[in-house]
């Protein structure tokens, strides 16, 4: 689980919610798959509207340009964006993510590995509506800023709880990666951060570093399915 702060800034979130005010939202059961369904009671912008499409399009260009997801994810495959929101009363009840998800109007399929949930509302705008994940170490509970993200493999169990005052307003996306051994890709987001603090000291040999970045880069090689 990694959080991501200010993946966008507070303009940037303010502007995505001045588009969504304006768009069709829907019942957000109808994109549900299974189980899940039962469980979902939130409202999902209309994924076939314009502006609702651009917006996705734009946040999808922006997680490709964010430093930190790409490191710790190694995306392959990342899934257009849904902004959903949740009204006093509304919840998504502990759910694990499909597996496998047809891309819209396409024939590719995506394995989901991360899930990803980018907060737009700020934590003082509503009650409730915390993303509950159920972990190897136990309960985690995140409602973080506005412009954060977190993201969370897709496998785990995971919920929000019911908002009982306010609107909360989200995105979220599935990545595929291209290393599917979680272990695997952690080790290599701890590598990769060491090699970016390096590169940051002067002191550290030009050498060490083309060192680093090839082991690095050969790992990649060795563990990636595409
Ligand atoms: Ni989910």
């Amino acid at each position: 689980m990694v959080l991501i702060e200010q993946l966008l800034s507070k303009q940037e979130v303010a502007l995505y919610r001045q588009h969504l005010d304006q768009v069709p939202w829907l019942d957000g059961k109808g994109t549900a798959m299974g189980m899940a369904a039962d469980v979902k009671d939130n409202g999902q912008a209309d994924a076939s509207h314009d502006t609702v499409r651009q917006l996705a399009n734009t946040l999808l260009a922006k997680f490709g340009e964010t430093a930190q997801l790409v490191s710790s994810v190694l995306p392959h495959k990342i899934f257009p964006p849904c902004f959903n929101r949740y009204s006093k009363g509304e919840t998504y009840g502990f759910h694990v993510d499909a597996a496998i998800m047809r891309m819209p109007n396409s024939a590719d399929v995506l394995r989901s590995d991360m899930s990803m949930t980018l907060f737009l509302s700020e934590p003082d705008e509503y009650e409730g509506g915390e993303l509950v994940i159920q972990t190897e170490f136990g309960e985690q509970r995140i409602k973080p800023k506005a412009g954060d993200a977190v993201t969370y493999p897709s496998s785990s169990l995971h919920q929000v709880t019911p908002v009982t005052s306010g609107v909360r307003i989200a995105a979220i996306t599935w990545m595929q990666s291209m290393v599917q051994d979680p272990h695997v890709r952690e080790l290599l987001y701890e590598l990769d951060q060491n090699i970016q603090q390096l590169l940051a000291n002067d002191a550290v040999p030009r050498e060490q570093l083309d060192s680093l970045h090839h082991v690095y880069h050969n790992l990649i090689r060795k563990h990636s399915v595409i």
